[in-house]
C-alpha cells in the first residue's frame, strides 16, 4: 500500500556527508569525514583544489582563508606549506556550540590521505573543483583512485564544469559522472539539456533551493539520478524524499539517516 511505497522510498535514498559530517567538525578533515561514516553518512564528498607541486587536497575554496589559518590561493603554496596550517580552529571559533580541543591544529587531508584512511571500499563523491585552474587534475584524480584501487562501481565524480566531467569520461568512460547545477530562479530542464547530460553522466546534482516536484520526476523518469545539494533541515528532506529525489547531500548526515528511518 502507500505506506510501504513510501517506506521504500525512504530506504534508498543516498546520504552524502558533505564535506562530511561538517555541520558538526570542520569540513574537508579526517574528523569530519570519520563522522559522517559514524552518522551513517553512505558517501563521503570531498571537493578538490590542487597545491603548487600538483598535489590534490580536500579544500573546498580556492583560497586558504576561511577553512585554515593562512591566506591566498592554495595553487600559490607547496602541499608541504599547507600541511603547516590549522584547519581546525576556525570552526570552533565561528560554532562555539560545537567546538572541540581536538579540532585546533588538525590538518588538511591530500586525496590520496583520504584513500589511505577510509579504504577501496568507502564510497567517494569526489568533486573536481575550478577545473579551469588546476590544468591536469582530472588525470591526476584517476591516477590516484586507480593507485589505491578505488571500487569504481561506488565511486561518483561530480563538477560544475560540464569540460572537467567530458574530460573524466574521455580518460576513463567507466567512472560515474554527476552533472551539478545551479539554478538562481525555478529551477527547469528540457528534454534536450537532459540528453545532452545522458551522454556522459549518470545524474545531476542541483541546488536544492528552487526545485519542484515537477523538475525531480522528469529528472528521474528519464532515467538520471537526482543528488540535491546542501539539505539540512528534516522537513526538506521529507519534501525532497516525497518528491522523489534518489539522495542528497547534507552536513547533517544523521538527520537524514533519521529521516529515512521514518523519525
Ligand atoms: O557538490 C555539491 C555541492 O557541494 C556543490 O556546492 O559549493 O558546496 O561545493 P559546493
Ligand atoms: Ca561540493
Amino acid at each position: 500500500g502507500e505506506t510501504g511505497m513510501a517506506k521504500e522510498k525512504h530506504k534508498d535514498i543516498i546520504n552524502v556527508s558533505h564535506r562530511g559530517a561538517s555541520g558538526y567538525a570542520p569540513e574537508h578533515t579526517i574528523i569530519s569525514y570519520n563522522m559522517g561514516e559514524k552518522m551513517h553518512g553512505d558517501y563521503i564528498e570531498v571537493d578538490l583544489q590542487m597545491t603548487k607541486d600538483g598535489k590534490l587536497i580536500a579544500m573546498h575554496d580556492e583560497k586558504l582563508d576561511r577553512t585554515t589559518n593562512g591566506t591566498g590561493l592554495v595553487k600559490d603554496y607547496t602541499l608541504e606549506e599547507v600541511k603547516k596550517l590549522d584547519a581546525g580552529s576556525w570552526f570552533n571559533e565561528k560554532y562555539p556550540q560545537y567546538a572541540n580541543t581536538e579540532y585546533a591544529g588538525i590538518q588538511v587531508p591530500t586525496l590520496e590521505e583520504v584513500f589511505q584512511t577510509f579504504g577501496k571500499n568507502k564510497k567517494y563523491y569526489i568533486e573536481t573543483k575550478s577545473p579551469e585552474v588546476y590544468p591536469g587534475m582530472e588525470k591526476e584524480l584517476l591516477r590516484l583512485v586507480n593507485k589505491y584501487d578505488i571500487n569504481k562501481e561506488t565511486l561518483l565524480v561530480q563538477s560544475f564544469s560540464s569540460a572537467s566531467l567530458l574530460k573524466m569520461n574521455e580518460l576513463d568512460p567507466s567512472i560515474k559522472l554527476v552533472q551539478l547545477l545551479s539554478y538562481r530562479t525555478n529551477a527547469a530542464i528540457t528534454d534536450a539539456e537532459i540528453a545532452e547530460i545522458k551522454k556522459y553522466a549518470i545524474g545531476v546534482g542541483p541546488n536544492y533551493t528552487y526545485l519542484n516536484q515537477e523538475y525531480v520526476q522528469k529528472v528521474v523518469e528519464s532515467g538520471l539520478e537526482i543528488h540535491p545539494y546542501t539539505v539540512n533541515d528534516k522537513e526538506t528532506m521529507k519534501k525532497l524524499i516525497d518528491w522523489g529525489v534518489t539522495g542528497m547531500f547534507t552536513n547533517f548526515p544523521d538527520l537524514l539517516h533519521e529521516v529515512k528511518k521514518g523519525k
